[in-house]
């Protein structure tokens, strides 16, 4: 592929920026009163507005005419076909088969992997059924109470926002609780909260070798032999999500409880696979595939909305204008609603696992900027957090902005006080404020000419900071798989663009092989020097602390 920035969309958008670099949304938003309508998409109930962006018509032009160039389209067809388009592990990536709704056949190695994905579906419903019926109970016969999904990254961040998100649809008396980190302090409380003879464990992980993922396993076994003093239960109270089926048989596990996928779903990728079970055992089989619908609909959308008003390839696009050209280094995830708090933690994955990445598909160093730095919190709480930063910081942060219209809760006003504050942060941050609107307010407040002068400067807001308010009718399971297949979608346009591979992940291993040599040095108990000075250094003397009597 020719050089991302040799290309004639990239210098056309180089030029084009130098002349807008400086406009004002302001002036932009005074000229044209169709922003809006130009500058909106929408996919069933859930509206993007993009208005509210340092775009202009011919910005909005030369990115769409970036995404023909890349060949946006052509490389989403041969996701969705099965080529093996992740390159460093010569595999297909098929999420989309997960939550392929049509049943038309996906082909991997000539067979069609509709069949087994239909079945997993299926030993997820009657497992799920018979649990949550109280036809499968704890070895005890007491009803299976609470679920313990032990597993790391993909295997826990996705069900996590799911099952947090989706509170409101989960069954009376049924409890999930996540444990992911190797810190004992995860598993230790929430096992204070549950019961062995009412708990299922569900061990997921991809590989079945995730070390934290294993010791949990193993200490929540521990924990419940000891307690049960009936070994054998084990099999009643375990069950696997995994690839990996010698290992989860080795762990103990028995086959007819174990829910198979396969390596053509990326870890971040496969909370539609059957790493969804907390999901269909916490909401139910039939809102678990509600939300495979809203997925596929996502999917329908990407594969046949033009790119002008294709959701998830306008937000990549975007995304591109200000990290490469902007130079913005961060993207803001801010959910105006509290069932979404972990939204930003599975999104940092979902990117900046698929994105940071500096190596282009041919194998040579990228000369450009990448995936960006995700983060943010919940509206109306980022306001009292960060939000200064992003009116009047010197950094920007170009952000989404995410409300449903309805509120699962309505409590007198306080829902539409929510909505007022979205609205107002969006347009503060677009509009800002001018140093005539800033001394006009003080000027009213009866603030004398000397007090005017010096706090001025300090009450002038820049605006022009860039925003994609995100607005959907509902929080419920169909809207949530479509927002998390948006904003897949939106992650691979932006590989695709950079022409990196979205789909592996080796920077992380190099830590974990690190961890495991170090693991060892700490067993042997003998002052460490094979380190470099530092590292040598810091481990001495936490065996110090932790060692001396
Ligand atoms: O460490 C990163 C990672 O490999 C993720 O990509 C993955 O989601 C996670 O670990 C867990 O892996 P597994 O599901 O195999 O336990």
């Amino acid at each position: 592929m020719q050089k991302l920035t040799q290309l004639a969309s990239w210098k056309a958008l180089e030029a084009h920026f130098e002349q807008v670099k400086d406009v004002h949304m302001r002036d932009l938003f005074a000229q044209d009163n169709n922003r809006f309508k130009k500058f909106s998409a929408q996919m069933d109930d859930i509206l993007l507005d993009f208005s509210k962006n340092r775009i202009t018509d011919e910005t909005f032009r030369l990115l769409c005419d970036l995404a023909r160039e890349v060949d946006v389209e052509g490389w989403r067809d041969q996701m969705f076909a099965g080529e093996p388009i992740n390159v460093s592990e010569f595999r297909p990536v098929l999420h989309t088969a997960l939550r392929n709704r049509s049943n038309t056949p996906v082909y991997v190695d000539g067979e069609n992997v509709m069949p087994k994905i239909n079945r997993v579906l299926a030993q997820m419903r009657y497992f799920t059924e018979r649990v949550r019926g109280g036809h499968l109970r704890g070895y005890s016969g007491q009803l299976i109470t609470d679920i313990v999904n032990i597993g790391i990254g993909g295997s826990d961040l996705g069900p996590h926002v799911v099952c947090d998100s989706m509170k409101p649809y989960a069954q009376r008396g049924m409890n999930v609780h996540f444990v992911s980190n190797v810190d004992p302090t995860h598993l230790t409380e929430i096992l204070k909260f549950v019961k062995p003879e009412s708990t299922l464990f569900i061990v997921s992980s991809k590989t079945f070798t995730t070390q934290e993922t294993m010791l949990n396993a193993q200490s929540a076994r521990s924990w419940f032999v000891e307690l049960t003093a009936n070994e054998k239960a084990v099999a009643r109270h375990f069950v696997a999500v995994t690839t990996n089926k010698k290992a989860a048989t080795e762990f103990g596990i028995l086959e007819e409880n174990m829910f198979e996928f396969w390596d053509w779903v990326g870890g971040r990728y496969s909370l539609w696979s059957a790493i969804g079970l907390p999901i269909a055992l916490y909401l139910g089989m039939d809102r678990f595939e509600e939300f495979l619908d809203g997925a596929y609909a996502m999917d329908m959308h990407f594969r046949s909305a033009p790119l002008e008003k294709n959701i998830p390839v306008v937000l990549a696009l975007l995304g591109i204008w200000y990290n490469n050209f902007f130079d913005a280094q961060s993207h803001g995830i801010m959910a105006y609603n509290q069932y979404l708090r972990r939204l930003p933690a599975y999104l940092q994955q979902l990117d900046m696992e698929s994105n940071g990445k500096t190596i282009n598909r041919e194998g040579e160093r990228v000369d450009y900027l990448t995936g960006p730095i995700i983060w943010g919190e919940t509206g109306s709480n980022c306001q009292h957090a960060f939000f200064q930063l992003m009116h009047q910081g010197t950094k920007p942060v170009p952000s989404d902005f995410l409300i449903p219209a309805r509120s699962k809760n309505p409590l007198g006003e306080q829902h539409c006080v929510l909505l007022a504050n979205y609205f107002a942060q969006t347009r503060a941050l677009m509009k800002g404020k001018t140093e005539e609107e800033a001394r006009a307010e003080l000027e009213a407040l009866g603030s004398s000419p000397e007090v005017i002068e010096d706090v001025l400067p300090h009450k002038i807001f820049e605006g022009n900071k860039p925003t994609n308010s995100i607005l959907f009718e509902n929080l419920e399971p169909r809207t949530l798989g479509a927002l998390l297949a948006m904003y897949e979608h939106k992650v691979f346009v932006q590989g695709v663009i950079w022409n990196i591979n979205s789909f592996d992940q080796w920077g992380v291993e190099y830590g974990k092989q690190l961890a495991s040599d170090i693991q060892q040095e700490l067993a042997s108990r003998h002052e460490i020097s094979r380190y470099d000075d530092s590292t040598n250094n810091l481990i001495n003397y936490c065996m110090m602390l932790k060692f001396s009597d």
